[in-house]
């Protein structure tokens, strides 16, 4: 009943076909596209004023003779670094630079991570420095932060939704729990939160400026990216960081992998009905247990967010950001509606994966499921209410000893030692020298 997967399964859905990194990114710029309809008019009649310079005669003659002059450089530059990196010399020769131009680029993901570390846990990358990544992805809360719905930036602006881990997180096709950036999109998703008021609100060239003047920093974005820092290459740190986390050391992938004993007898039986009557893998499917679309499930609205003020103002400044016209009376998270406006979309949210879902309680977009028991017994019970409610989520009729099996299998997701991380001491600021840029 139960189908093991094989190794290559494991290893070919751990990271997303191109073909559905591309789906997802095609789909996403259509939605943003269709949002910024109205912003895009208006930069082109902006634009129109240049266009009509750019279109004189003799202004394309002019231009015409330059793209020229840089295509035959670019070329030329090409073959001068080629012919260095493979060498004229003897074979020998040729290998040995192959083999230290290979080496180099191999170790510097890794040292790129270790900045990226660093900086994860760096308060100065907040507005007011009171905010790192890790004020809300807490390693020892499996990198969420263990609330309901987020803190928001400086732990008091309140966020609307729940911290999901950033364990795996770099794996998904999809980010956040709408969805809105894709898998090719990660460095956006980051610099969203670095520049987003509900986040860390920190203004990007004041984030350089800042590095700038951290000599440890300075030194080491100089020797890792032969160049000054600059906000992509933080990003492209941050990123390189969160790429190393990984479960690990987890039954349920032992199992997969082929050890019988990882799983209890009552988490074989809830594995059974997860694959089969429960029919929980038709969307947590593949080796994430998540297969990175948009459902809605109908789970009840969090009503913290319509009573506490603060909550409610982050809210509606967010929505009405997205074009929603009527956030002001809206008593429902949209999720992925805010992105298209389709009425069809309301109330969808991205299947999240369920590899750490033992350690991330409370559940779901909003934390309005405190346990796994109460997930299970939302699901058994068929969802909640919503017009868009997925076909598939209905009333599934489970006893108790069925509630219970699946329960326990849900609890051997999870990273026996959850993956953490020593945090780096931040080093100071220093004046920096006269004459230095
Ligand atoms: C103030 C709390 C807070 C801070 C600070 C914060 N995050 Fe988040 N993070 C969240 C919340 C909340 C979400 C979900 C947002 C949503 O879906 O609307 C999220 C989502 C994410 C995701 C997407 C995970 C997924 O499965 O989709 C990643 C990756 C992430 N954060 C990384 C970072 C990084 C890197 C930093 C530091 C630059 C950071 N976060 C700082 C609260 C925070
Ligand atoms: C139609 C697709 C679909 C099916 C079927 C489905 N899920 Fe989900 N699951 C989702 C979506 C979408 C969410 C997020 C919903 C939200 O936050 O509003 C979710 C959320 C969850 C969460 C919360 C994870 C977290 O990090 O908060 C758990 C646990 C879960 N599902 C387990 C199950 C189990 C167990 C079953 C079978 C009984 C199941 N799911 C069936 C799509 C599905």
């Amino acid at each position: 009943m139960t189908r093991r997967k094989t190794t290559r399964e494991i290893a070919s859905a751990l990271v997303p076909s191109p073909r559905t990194m591309q789906r997802h990114t095609t789909n996403l710029y259509a939605k943003i596209n269709l949002r910024n309809r109205a912003e895009a008019a208006a930069f082109a009649l902006k634009g129109r004023s240049m266009l009509k310079i750019v279109r004189s005669p003799a202004v394309n003659r002019v231009l015409f003779g330059l793209v020229v002059a840089a295509g035959l450089l670019t070329a030329s530059l090409a073959i001068l670094s080629a012919t260095s990196l493979y060498g004229y010399g003897a074979d020998g020769a040729v290998r040995h630079k192959l083999a230290s131009a290979l080496n180099n680029q191999e170790s510097l993901p890794q040292s790129k991570a270790e900045l990226g570390r660093a900086l994860f846990f760096d308060r100065r990358l907040s507005g007011d420095a009171s905010t790192s990544c890790s004020t809300c992805h807490v390693p020892e809360l499996a990198w969420t932060d263990g609330e309901a719905l987020s803190k928001g930036y400086s732990r008091n602006t309140l966020y609307f939704r729940n911290t999901p881990t950033v364990i795996n997180a770099a794996k998904m096709p999809l980010f956040d729990w709408d969805g809105r950036f894709a898998a090719g999109d990660f460095n956006t998703l980051i610099r969203d939160h670095i520049a987003e008021a509900h986040f860390m609100n920190l203004d990007g060239r004041l984030l350089v400026e800042r590095m700038k003047q951290i000599p440890e920093y300075d030194a080491a974005f100089g020797e890792l990216f032969g160049s000054e820092v600059s906000y992509g290459k933080v990003l492209g740190s941050l990123a390189a960081f969160l790429e190393t986390l990984n479960s690990q050391d987890h039954p349920y992938l032992e199992y997969a992998a082929g050890n019988d004993s990882a799983l209890s007898s009552k988490a074989l039986s809830g594995l059974a009905l997860f694959e089969g009557n429960a029919g929980c893998s038709q969307c947590h499917g593949g080796e994430l247990l998540s297969d990175g679309e948009l459902y809605a499930l109908g789970v009840p609205d969090n009503q913290d967010i319509f009573q506490e003020p603060l909550r409610h103002i982050t809210f509606r400044r967010f929505f009405r950001g997205f074009g929603v016209s009527e956030y002001v009376t809206m008593r429902s998270d949209p999720g992925l509606y805010a992105l298209t406006l389709r009425e069809t979309d309301r109330g969808k949210f991205r299947t999240p994966s369920l590899l750490e879902v033992a350690h991330t309680a409370p559940y779901m977009h909003n934390g309005e499921l405190a346990s796994l028991e109460d997930v299970v017994r939302f699901y058994n019970d068929g969802g909640g209410a919503n017009p868009n409610k997925d076909s598939r989520i209905r009333p599934l009729g489970l006893s108790g000893d069925e509630i219970s099996d699946l329960v326990a299998f849900l609890e051997s997701l999870g990273s026996r030692d959850m993956p953490t991380v020593d945090e780096p001491a931040p080093p100071p600021y220093q004046p920096r020298t006269l004459g230095a840029n």
